[in-house]
């Protein structure tokens, strides 16, 4: 069932998005060679507490870290522990906070030192994914409109999108509905009402689109170990168009 937030929830999220965004900032300031993911994740989680919030990962289905941190290959739900970035690396860093039981929930991927014009390029084509997904949120609008903008520019650049896991509806919760696929036909599935909030967050990889679960039972790899990268924010829908939440103000 989707349900449409009232002022006061959403000035929650509001809350919740900014704590988001300041330990991604936090992230890109501490992300370099010789550091470990988890010196990361203890960082994000330090911030999140000193600001009052909640991490909304730990604990969920029994994920055992603050952030998720997926590295090269790795999609989505890399666990933090001993392994030391190089140089060359790139890094997804997904971040969830709660504040008065709102969630805000965001990810952005970053190079780790110098890296490769390919590497560049699929960060980048990544990011812009997310910026026009975001661009199509206006009321009125359907979620497979969302999804077509994203599959049809990632797709013209030679790339592709993940389909086994999509973004999200969120608010008390980090995930309900409606689902936010980054993949599919405009037009279709539900329509954008004001008041929404949503978690778009563009999967994308350097080759082919499936993906596996490693031992450890969280971790998303590439199924033929290409590189990926993954953007995230969590978007209001007004009348006036897209709001992100997930931003410092
Ligand atoms: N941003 C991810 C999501 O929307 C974060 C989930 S990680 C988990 O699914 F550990 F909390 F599951
Ligand atoms: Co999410």
């Amino acid at each position: 069932m989707i349900v449409v937030k009232t002022k006061d929830q959403i000035d929650k999220m509001r809350k919740a998005g900014r704590v988001v965004a300041a330990v991604l900032q936090l992230m890109s300031e501490s992300i370099r060679p010789g550091v470990t993911t988890a010196y990361l994740d203890r960082l994000a989680e330090e911030e999140i507490v000193r600001r009052g919030a909640t991490p909304a990962f730990k604990g969920y289905r029994g994920y055992p870290a603050t952030i998720c941190a997926s590295v090269n290959e790795e999609v989505i739900h890399g666990i933090p522990g001993d392994r030391v970035l190089a140089e060359g690396d790139i890094i997804g860093i997904d971040v969830g906070a709660v504040v008065d039981g709102y969630c805000g929930d965001a990810a952005a991927t970053f190079p780790v030192g110098a890296i490769s014009q390919e590497s560049e390029r699929l960060i980048s084509t990544t990011r812009e994914a997310l910026e026009v997904a975001i661009k199509t949120c206006r009321v009125g609008k359907r979620i497979g409109d969302i999804s077509h903008a994203v599959q049809s520019y990632v797709e013209a650049q030679g790339y592709s999108v993940v389909r086994d896991f999509v973004g999200h509806g969120i608010g008390r919760n980090m995930h309900e509905d409606p689902q936010v696929p980054n993949f599919g036909l405009p037009g279709t599935g539900p329509r954008l009402r004001p008041g929404l909030t949503i978690a778009i967050e563009p999967m994308v990889n350097e080759g082919t689109f499936e993906v596996e679960v490693l031992a450890n039972e969280w971790t998303v790899v590439t199924s033929d170990r290409k590189r990926s990268a993954h953007f995230e924010h969590t978007v209001l829908i007004t009348d006036d168009g897209p709001e992100i939440l997930t931003v410092l103000r």
